[in-house]
């Protein structure tokens, strides 16, 4: 089966229906999100805060990325499958960033890449298209640029910030993105900016006049519990469940009623046998020695 294509995207700005995207970090998720049907899968650099455990997204490596991105592509069939790129693997200069960009094709089996930022790297965006490496953008909220943005918070609300996120995405649609994340931004604003822009908007926190959505998949099943974005929706909150699992387990181990006969491989009693019976022979033969 092949995967969908950037131009498959593209083409829903037109036709709908609304696109989906979820983020994935390993093999395990990807087969079950692509199996669900959804159209596109991230492998996000929030993989530094929701499986690798850090602050932020700032120290998240290439390789690290890498080797997310190879399990997830390994177990992806349909959906379109996109390579976050990490902060400093596209900002320093075209040439590192057609680098690090072409490895998530090349090493990694991913379709695209994705990278935060307005207007200053429509260069850029402009490079990797031309590499032939379809690029999705990212513009409101841009978690690797935070902290300069005032820290996690909804970006765009006076007019001087809304005009900025706006000739942004206009910039790199320009530029050549077949699509672009809005991040917490005023509903109204991705509303305009969906109106506006030639190609499809995905939104996380930005309304539902968006092109699409996407969610981080650990904050919609609950698996990321230090905080819960106000956009998130838990679908199912699998923390509790889980954490439930390991403490029944551990009771039934401690109370010997983990394995039962059920768990457990019931032949072999002649053969203990015997070898009680050789060892105790063996234990008379050294007393008498
Ligand atoms: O890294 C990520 O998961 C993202 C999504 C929030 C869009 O960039």
């Amino acid at each position: 089966m092949p995967r969908i294509t950037p131009a498959e995207i593209k083409s829903r700005k037109a036709n709908g229906p609304a696109i989906t995207m979820l983020t994935a970090y390993d093999f395990h998720f990807a087969k079950m999100i692509d199996e669900s049907g959804i159209d596109m899968i991230l492998v996000g650099d929030s993989l530094g805060m929701v499986v690798l455990g850090l602050d932020s997204t700032v120290p998240v490596t290439m390789n690290q990325m890498l080797h997310h991105a190879s399990a997830v592509s390994r177990a992806v069939k349909r959906a379109l499958v996109i390579g976050d790129m990490p902060f400093l693997s596209y900002q320093v200069g075209i040439k590192e960033a057609i680098e690090n960009a072409g490895r998530f094709l090349k090493e990694a089996g991913c379709d695209a890449v994705k990278l935060e930022g307005g207007k200053e790297f429509s260069d850029v965006i402009r490079a990797l298209v031309r590499a032939g490496i379809p690029v999705m953008g990212h513009v409101g909220l841009t978690p690797q640029t935070a902290t300069s943005l005032g820290g996690f918070k909804v970006q765009g609300r006076d007019l001087n910030q809304a005009k900025k996120i706006l000739e942004d995405a206009m910039a790199i649609a320009e530029a050549g993105c077949f699509s672009i994340v809005l991040e917490c931004v005023p509903s109204a604003l991705a509303e305009l900016i969906t109106e506006t822009v030639e190609v499809p908007t995905i939104g996380i926190g930005a309304g539902n006049k968006c092109d699409g959505q996407v969610l981080v998949t650990n904050d919609m099943i609950g698996l990321f519990e230090k905080f819960t974005p106000k956009f998130v929706k838990k679908y199912v909150n699998l923390s509790p469940m889980i954490k439930d699992a390991f403490s029944k387990y551990k009771e039934e181990v401690k109370a010997g009623e983990f394995p039962s006969e059920k768990e457990s491989f019931s032949e072999g009693q002649e053969v203990a046998n015997l070898l009680r019976k050789a060892l105790k022979s063996q234990a008379k033969t050294k007393r008498e020695e």
